[in-house]
């Protein structure tokens, strides 16, 4: 079977982000492949909430015995619980803002990490639910961090996706990114090299 991609971008710049510009370049080497399904989620544009209080009881109430109101509530996290499922590689397109992933992908990981459903805890520890799946990460960064402990942001999202299961985890680096054209064309250019290598085996 084919494989589906579930593409996830996050950049607040639009058609001048670099995650998303490279995001752009995977798309099109995914549709040249032509076997391949993509579908992608711009979180950015969609924006979803902080997750609350009321958004996270209404996960813990049988479904049957949702409110009407918990019932709207709770699809969020069953839509993208459901969407995430139904691909075989998650790809995220990922800026750092202030040392951190952007809050619209938090948001979608507060709704995608769910208690009883892509995880559970056992007394060995917790227990990955969303199986036979891998991630590929592409990282933009203004400065250079990787393998440093600046990098807060490729641990916390290995730490997120192995959480639920995805411990296949590739990273795609773009680093440098204001630090002036040269280094900036240079690290885009690599990167775009490592998305072909890793589009080429999908
Ligand atoms: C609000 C904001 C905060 C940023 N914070 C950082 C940062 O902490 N470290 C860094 O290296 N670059 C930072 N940058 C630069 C981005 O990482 C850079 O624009 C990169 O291209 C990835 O973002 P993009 O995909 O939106 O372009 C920041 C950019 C913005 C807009």
């Amino acid at each position: 079977m084919a494989n589906r991609i579930l593409l996830v971008t996050s950049s607040i710049l639009g058609e001048h982000g670099q995650s998303n510009a490279l995001a752009s370049h995977l798309r099109q080497r995914v549709d040249e492949r032509g076997e391949l399904s993509l579908t992608h989620r711009d979180l950015a544009v969609e924006s979803l909430p902080h997750l609350g209080l009321e958004e996270l009881s209404s996960w813990q109430v049988a479904a049957a015995e949702r409110s009407a109101e918990q019932q709207v509530l709770a699809q969020r996290s069953d839509e993208l619980i459901d969407e995430l499922n139904d691909h075989d590689v998650l790809v995220l397109a990922v800026p750092m803002y202030n040392f951190g992933i952007p809050s619209q992908l938090k948001a979608w990981f507060d709704r995608v990490m769910r208690a009883g459903v892509t995880f559970r805890y056992t007394e060995q520890g917790p227990v990955g639910l969303v199986k036979g799946k891998r991630a590929v990460i592409l990282a933009a960064r203004g400065g250079e961090y990787a393998g440093t402990e600046l990098d807060t942001q490729t641990p916390h999202l290995k730490a997120m996706l192995g959480m639920i299961g995805i411990s296949d985890v590739s990273v795609v680096y773009a680093e440098g990114l204001a630090m002036g054209e040269g280094r900036r064309d240079a690290a885009l250019k690599e990167a775009r090299q490592a998305i072909d290598g890793l589009v080429a085996k999908l």
